[in-house]
């Protein structure tokens, strides 16, 4: 039995994503990624970031076992043995055990889920992070000064017909929110297929 998943989405947007953490990268530390998925973004990082980061150590998680199942059988089949085993993680569960994160990592989770599932990683961001750590946030946004782009409108749609709770999530509310929990948004990235790159700074 292979459990491995691929999301296709993930060739797209791993090689821009990893151009914008390169520089964000601690040299030693836990990397923690809240929302896995299959599991491939946090192996393909791994796997690029090795030589010049050999000291840092790589965490996935995510509610779902069969995602958490995934994450575990791509480390295998790529020979990833030094990866920590996945955490079931859930945003709306807290709180989490305290894993002194250097740096956290979220793609493609808040517009698919319910925006307590955004409170919940504010908060676990401002719980899990040392002062100067950063939570990178990647996904589609809405901006008040930005058009929307038609693609993202029809997303937005589709997300909210699926479930009313989900949708692309306003920067602005979401900047606001974890302001409200000491994390200070210090840069912003445009993305291929207008998505996002974003941080926020745990202050001291
Ligand atoms: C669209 S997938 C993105 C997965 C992966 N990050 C990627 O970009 O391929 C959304 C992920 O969010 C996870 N998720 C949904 N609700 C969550 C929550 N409350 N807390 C943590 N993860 C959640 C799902 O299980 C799923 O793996």
């Amino acid at each position: 039995m292979d459990a491995r998943l691929w999301f296709p989405a993930t060739e797209r947007n791993r090689d821009p994503l990893a151009a914008v953490l390169q520089p964000l990268l601690p040299n030693s530390g836990l990397v923690l990624e809240v929302a896995s998925g299959s599991g491939e973004h946090l192996c393909y990082f791994q796997q690029r970031f090795a030589a010049s980061h050999p000291r840092l150590r790589w965490q996935g998680s995510d509610p779902l076992e069969e995602h958490r199942a995934s994450l575990v059988a791509w480390g295998e089949h790529l020979n990833l043995m030094t990866m920590e085993p996945p955490l079931a993680l859930d945003a709306t569960r807290r709180p989490w055990p305290a894993l002194n994160p250097a740096l956290m990592l979220c793609i493609n989770m808040i517009h698919i889920a319910p925006w307590q599932a955004c409170e919940g990683l504010m908060v676990e961001a401002s719980a899990q992070l040392s002062p100067g750590g950063r939570l990178v946030l990647y996904g589609p946004f809405v901006e008040d000064a930005v058009p929307t782009s038609p693609s993202n409108k029809d997303f937005d749609a589709s997300l909210r017909n699926r479930d009313a709770r989900w949708g692309l999530r306003r920067l602005e509310e979401v900047t606001a929110l974890a302001a409200r929990f000491g994390l200070q948004q210090d840069r912003r990235w445009s993305m291929p297929a207008n998505n996002l790159t974003v941080t926020f700074r745990r202050l001291g």
